[in-house]
C-alpha cells in the first residue's frame, strides 16, 4: 500500500533511500575501542577462524556480488584464499572441502534453496559454515555454525539493494575481524579502515541527494537496448551488479565487463553511440589502476562509446574523457563498491520507470527463490 511505502513511489526508490541506514546499522555494536569485534563469531571462535586455510563464498544473484566484492577484502587483509561461486554451479560438481574450509553463504532471504543446499553439502563435508543473511531465523542461518545478520530491514522489492550494500558491509566486518584475529594487519591499520568505514553511511547520504542527475539521464536513455558496464577490482562486481540491475527491472539487455578484459572481445562490441558505464578506481589506489581504466576509457570512447564515468571527488584526470562523469565522495578504496553502486541502483530504477514498468515486481522473477 502507500503507506507502507511511507510516501516512495515504489518500494525500490523507498530502499535504495535506506541503504545509509543499512550499512550504519550493520556495522553498530561489532566496533569496539576502533577495533572489529562481532559478537556472534564469538561461537566460532578465534580457534577456528585462526585455523582455516580458506574461505569459500556461496551465493546467488545480487548476493553473488556482495560475495565478489568480500573476496577482494578479506583476502587482501587476513591473506588466506577466498573464491566465491555460485551455490547452484557448487552443490553439483562434488567440491573438495575439509575442516579448515570455512564456507560463507550470503543470502538476504536465507531462504534460496540453492543457496541452503549449498550449506548442507558443506556441513556434510566437515566445513564450518558461516551465514550473512537478512532475515532472522531463516533456514539458512538455522542449518549454519554461526550467523552474522545484516541488519537491512525488511527488503520488499524484489531488486536487491539495500540488502546488497549490508552484505558488502558484513563481509569487510569479517575481513577485519579475521584479519585481527590472524594478526594480518596491524592494530592501527585496522583502526584507520574501520574509521573510514564508518564514514560510508553520511557519505551515502551525499550520493543519494545527487540522484536527481542518475533520473535525467535515465529518461534520455529510455530507448536505449543495450548498455555496457566496465569495472576493475572492486568495481568488477559493481559492473555485474549494475548490468543486472538494467536486466532485472528495465528488461534492457546489459553486460558487465572487467575493464581488463575489453581488448579481449568486450570492445568489438563498442559502436558509435553505444552506452558504457564505467567504474573508475580511485586515483589514490596503490595499484594505479585508474590510469588503466583511463586508458580504457579512451579506447573505447575512440570508438564512439558514450561513456559515462563513476568517479570519485577531485578526479579531474578523468574529465577530458568523459562524456558524463558522476561524483562519489572520496573514500578508502576498498569502500568505494558501496558509493559507487548506489547511482547504478538508482539508473536501473529509473529507467524502469521511465519506461511504465513495475520496478518493485519486475516480469518473472521472484525475491525469493525456493525451488530449484
Ligand atoms: C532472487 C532475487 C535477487 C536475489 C537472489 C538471491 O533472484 O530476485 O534479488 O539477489 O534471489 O536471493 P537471496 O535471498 O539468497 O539473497
Amino acid at each position: 500500500s502507500a503507506a507502507e511505502k511511507g510516501g516512495w513511489s515504489s518500494f525500490m526508490a523507498k530502499e535504495i533511500s535506506e541503504e545509509p541506514d543499512a550499512v550504519a546499522n550493520t556495522i553498530r555494536g561489532r566496533v569496539t575501542d576502533g577495533l572489529v569485534h562481532i559478537p556472534e563469531l564469538d561461537g566460532l571462535g578465534d580457534d577456528v577462524l585462526r585455523s582455516i586455510d580458506r574461505v569459500l563464498i556461496i551465493a546467488c544473484g545480487t548476493a553473488a556480488y556482495a560475495g565478489m566484492v568480500g573476496k577482494y577484502a578479506i583476502e587482501q587483509w587476513a591473506r588466506v584464499p577466498v573464491d566465491v561461486e555460485l551455490a547452484h554451479e557448487f552443490r553439483y560438481r562434488e567440491p573438495v572441502l575439509s575442516p579448515n574450509t570455512l564456507v560463507v553463504s550470503i543470502s538476504q532471504s536465507g531462504e534460496t534453496m540453492d543457496t541452503l543446499m549449498a550449506v548442507k553439502y558443506a556441513r556434510e563435508q566437515g566445513a564450518r559454515t558461516l551465514s550473512i543473511c537478512n532475515t532472522q531465523g531463516a533456514t539458512i542461518p538455522r542449518e549454519s555454525d554461526a550467523v552474522v545478520y545484516t541488519h537491512a530491514g525488511p527488503e520488499v522489492a524484489v531488486a536487491s539493494t539495500k540488502a546488497f550494500v549490508a552484505q558488502i558491509t558484513a563481509c569487510y566486518l569479517f575481513g577485519l575481524q579475521l584479519a585481527q584475529v590472524r594478526e594480518t594487519l596491524a592494530a592501527d591499520a585496522v583502526r584507520a579502515l574501520v574509521a573510514d568505514l564508518q564514514k560510508v553511511p553520511d557519505q551515502l547520504r551525499d550520493v543519494i541527494a545527487s540522484g536527481e542527475r542518475i533520473a535525467e539521464l535515465a529518461h534520455w536513455m529510455a530507448d536505449t537496448r543495450s548498455v555496457l558496464f566496465l569495472g576493475r577490482h572492486v568495481g568488477y562486481p559493481i559492473a555485474l551488479e549494475g548490468a543486472l540491475k538494467l536486466k532485472e527491472l528495465a528488461y534492457i539487455h546489459a553486460e558487465g565487463f572487467a575493464a581488463g578484459e575489453l581488448k579481449h572481445g568486450p570492445i568489438a562490441l563498442i559502436e558509435p553511440g553505444q552506452i558504457v558505464f564505467v567504474i573508475v578506481p580511485s586515483p589514490r589506489d596503490e595499484r594505479s589502476l585508474h590510469a588503466k581504466v583511463v586508458s580504457n576509457i579512451q579506447e573505447i570512447r575512440a570508438r564512439g562509446a558514450r561513456v559515462i564515468a563513476i568517479a570519485e571527488a577531485g578526479d579531474v584526470a578523468v574529465l577530458p574523457h568523459a562524456d558524463e562523469v558522476i561524483r562519489i565522495p572520496l573514500a578508502s578504496p576498498f569502500f568505494e563498491p558501496l558509493l559507487a553502486v548506489v547511482p547504478l541502483h538508482f539508473f536501473g530504477m529509473e529507467l524502469a520507470a521511465a519506461k511504465g514498468l513495475d520496478v518493485d515486481q519486475p516480469r518473472n522473477l521472484a525475491k525469493s527463490v525456493t525451488v530449484e
